[in-house]
């Protein structure tokens, strides 16, 4: 029992950490061109997560240049972002990926 709440609030702590490493990518990086809900300069990160894979989105973002076209897009504005380590990514991919509509 007692493990159990140990392991709860190490797991909790996890779980804020990296939500807010997933908003820290998001503010210093993306939010300039990209809301969560709304369409901005980029696509909305609700519509990106209805009809994207994990690794579409990486692809966007470390290769636009390479990826955009398979995408859809005629042409391609936004950076590639190479600076932002694994942990950055994943945290950013998973919090994209969270506005997926429910079915
Ligand atoms: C300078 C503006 C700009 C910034 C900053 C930016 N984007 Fe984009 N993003 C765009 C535009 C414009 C597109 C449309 C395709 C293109 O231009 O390559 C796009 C497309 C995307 C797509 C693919 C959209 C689709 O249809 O699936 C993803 C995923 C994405 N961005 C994620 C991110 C993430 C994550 C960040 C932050 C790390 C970010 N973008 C930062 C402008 C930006």
């Amino acid at each position: 029992m007692r493990k159990t709440i140990i392991f709860l609030i190490f797991f909790s702590a996890y779980l804020v950490a990296s939500d807010n490493m997933a908003i820290k990518v998001f503010q210093g990086y993306c939010w300039g061109c990209h809301h969560q809900t709304a369409q901005a300069f980029g696509p909305s990160f609700r519509s990106i997560a209805n009809k994207r894979t994990k690794g579409e989105i990486i692809a966007q973002i470390r290769d636009p240049k390479d990826t955009y076209k398979m995408l859809g897009y005629k042409i391609n504005s936004m950076p590639a972002f190479n600076d932002l380590n694994n942990t950055q990514l994943n945290a950013i991919v998973t919090y994209i990926l969270s506005f997926k509509d429910k079915k």
